[in-house]
């Protein structure tokens, strides 16, 4: 079997476009959403990342507040720039770009962020919520893998779900939401990890691999079934002599091999990168929604 590859691109491309109808009739309301950004220190990929959240912003119509704080800014002034967001009514969604430089506390100013604002879903507030099944911000990541099962036709309802993966950003988050009774969701998800004796035992019976190890090549060809729908949540830098700026982007899988092999599979990059961001702009409209009770 070929695999049919999702077009992650595509895809978000064409939910960005849903928002920027919905961010145009909101505007027309005299609703502007926001979303204000903190990025602390110098960290190229943080950079990239958030620059292109920036970018993405503008291009559907959301104001975006961006501050740029030098890497020995301290805990207190960092908090206190979360919480003068929590109190600004032209901020529907707050952003602080992580990782944090090690001598600031990142679960503190997780817990500061207002959870009506926290469009990472990354407050225990969200989390809770989320796992037990109430409304709430989605974590953007799991929420575009989420979104690639559903708008690329497979079946998640009543499969098998194996997660490579555990953490906090990705596999908790994507093993929780994927086994709800919800709609693309429904599943029986196992959650594979480092301390997993047999990785092979598990990745062989799974209709669907959601890959968030964090290591190129974590599932091969041999690891899997005909057929099986594979989600490449990895971003790896490989060097490569060959590319201008000495690396290229891998993921988690054996791509080449398991195109092969699998019904579906996505591309890195092109596969769920586009989707985080994508979502990072969905629950920025639904805050603003929220915060002008339009539901
Ligand atoms: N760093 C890597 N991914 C993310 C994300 O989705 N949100 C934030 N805030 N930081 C990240």
């Amino acid at each position: 079997m070929t695999a049919k590859i999702i077009d992650g691109k595509q895809i978000a491309k064409d939910i960005r476009s849903e928002l920027k109808d919905e961010v145009a009739a909101l505007k027309e309301k005299g609703i502007v959403p926001g979303l204000g950004v903190i990025l602390v220190g110098e960290d190229p990929a943080s950079k990239s990342y958030v620059k292109a959240k920036e970018r993405a912003c503008e291009e559907i119509g959301i104001y975006s507040d961006d501050n740029r704080l030098p890497a020995d800014i301290t805990q207190k002034e960092l908090i206190s720039m979360v919480k003068k967001m929590n109190d600004d009514p032209k901020i529907n969604g707050i952003l602080v770009q992580l990782p944090l430089p090690e001598h600031l506390d990142e679960a503190e100013v997780i817990m500061t962020i207002d959870p009506t604002k926290d469009v990472d879903g990354f407050h225990p507030v969200n989390i809770g919520k989320m796992v037990i099944g109430e409304k709430c911000f989605l974590p953007c990541t799991p929420h575009g893998v989420q979104q690639l099962l559903g708008r690329s036709g497979a079946e998640v309802s009543g499969s098998h779900v194996v997660v490579v993966g555990r953490s906090n950003i990705v596999g908790k988050p994507v093993a929780n939401m994927l086994f709800q009774k919800n709609k693309n969701a429904n599943a029986t998800v196992t959650v594979c990890h480092t301390g997993t004796k047999d990785l092979a035992y598990f990745t062989k019976q799974a209709d669907i691999i959601i890959a968030a190890a964090g290591r190129p090549n974590t599932v091969t060809a041999d690891m899997v079934k005909d057929g099986v729908v594979v989600i490449d949540v990895g971003v790896n830098r490989v060097e490569d002599a060959s590319k201008k700026s000495g690396y290229r982007l891998v993921g988690d899988v054996d791509f080449d091999g398991l195109k092969e092999k699998a019904s579906l599979i996505t591309p890195v990059p092109g596969g769920v990168g586009p989707m985080t961001i994508t979502m990072l702009l969905f629950n920025t409209v639904e805050s603003a929604k929220q915060a002008n009770s339009i539901i």
